[in-house]
C-alpha cells in the first residue's frame, strides 16, 4: 500500500516535470497534459480552461476543493488557498488545549470564462462567478457576482466585464490589440498556402 502511494507520488512529480518542460515549447500540448495532471490530483475542472500558468500555486492540501470553469484564464504567480492555520494561533493565545494544529478548510471556485490577473491571491472560501475579471495583484475573498471586474486588496468591484468588453470592442475592430503568436494559441500557422482569413466587414477578428 505504501509502495503504491509512493509510486503514485513519483509518477505525479514526473508528469508535473514533463508539463514544466513543455510549457516553454508548446502551449496546446502543455495545457493538454497539465489539465490531465490537475484532474489526476483531484481538481474539479469543467470543460477546457483556456490557460493555467505553470507558476500558479494551488493549495496542495486537498485539490478536490478547487474548481475551475471552462475557458477560464489563470495568469502567472497566482496563489489559490484552501486552508488557513491562523486559527491555531488564536486558540493557543486563548489557552485552548489542542492535540494538533487545526485549520479552516474551504473550497475555491473559479467560474467559467474568468480572467485572474497576475500575482493575485484567492482566499479560502472565495467563489468567483462567470466572466469575472480579476485585476493584477488582487486579494479575492467572498462571493464575486457574474460579470464583475474586481481589483485591489480586498478586491472591490471596479466595473462590469460586459460593459468593458463593449467599450473595448471598437478598439479590437480597429486592430489595436496584439494577437497571440500561433505557437501559443495552437492555431494553424499562417503560410502562403494557408493565409489569414479575410473577415467580412463589420465582424471582429477571432479572439
Ligand atoms: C483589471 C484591468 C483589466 C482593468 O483594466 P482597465 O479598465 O483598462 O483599467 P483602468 O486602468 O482604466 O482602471 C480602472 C480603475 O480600476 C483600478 N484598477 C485597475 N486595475 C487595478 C489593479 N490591478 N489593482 C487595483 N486597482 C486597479 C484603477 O486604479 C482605476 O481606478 P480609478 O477609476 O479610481 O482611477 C487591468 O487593470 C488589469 O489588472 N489587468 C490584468 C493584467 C494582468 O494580470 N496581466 C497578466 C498577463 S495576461
Amino acid at each position: 500500500m505504501i509502495l503504491v502511494h509512493f509510486a503514485k507520488k513519483v509518477w505525479l512529480k514526473l508528469v508535473y516535470f514533463f508539463c514544466y518542460i513543455i510549457y516553454f515549447f508548446s502551449h496546446p500540448l502543455y495545457m493538454k497534459y497539465y489539465l490531465r495532471y490537475l484532474r489526476w490530483r483531484g481538481m474539479k475542472i469543467h470543460g477546457t480552461p483556456r490557460y493555467i500558468s505553470i507558476s500558479c500555486w494551488f493549495d496542495g492540501r486537498d485539490y478536490s476543493l478547487i474548481e475551475i470553469g471552462h475557458n477560464a484564464a489563470i495568469s502567472s504567480n497566482i496563489r489559490v488557498l484552501t486552508h488557513d492555520y491562523a486559527l491555531t494561533r488564536a486558540f493557543v493565545a486563548l489557552g485552548v488545549d489542542l492535540k494538533t494544529d487545526v485549520a479552516n478548510q474551504l473550497p475555491v471556485v473559479i467560474g467559467e470564462n474568468c480572467f485572474i490577473g497576475t500575482n493575485s491571491i484567492l482566499m479560502p472560501g472565495c467563489k468567483i462567478g462567470k466572466n469575472v475579471i480579476v485585476g493584477a495583484g488582487s486579494v479575492v475573498r467572498g462571493d464575486i457576482p457574474d460579470n464583475a471586474m474586481i481589483a485591489g486588496n480586498p478586491a472591490q468591484i471596479i466595473g462590469n466585464t460586459l460593459d468593458w468588453g463593449r467599450e473595448m470592442r471598437r478598439l479590437l475592430d480597429e486592430g489595436h490589440f496584439a494577437h497571440d503568436p500561433e505557437w501559443w494559441s495552437g492555431r494553424t500557422p499562417r503560410t502562403a498556402a494557408n493565409p489569414e482569413p479575410v473577415l467580412p466587414a463589420g465582424t471582429s477578428a477571432s479572439v
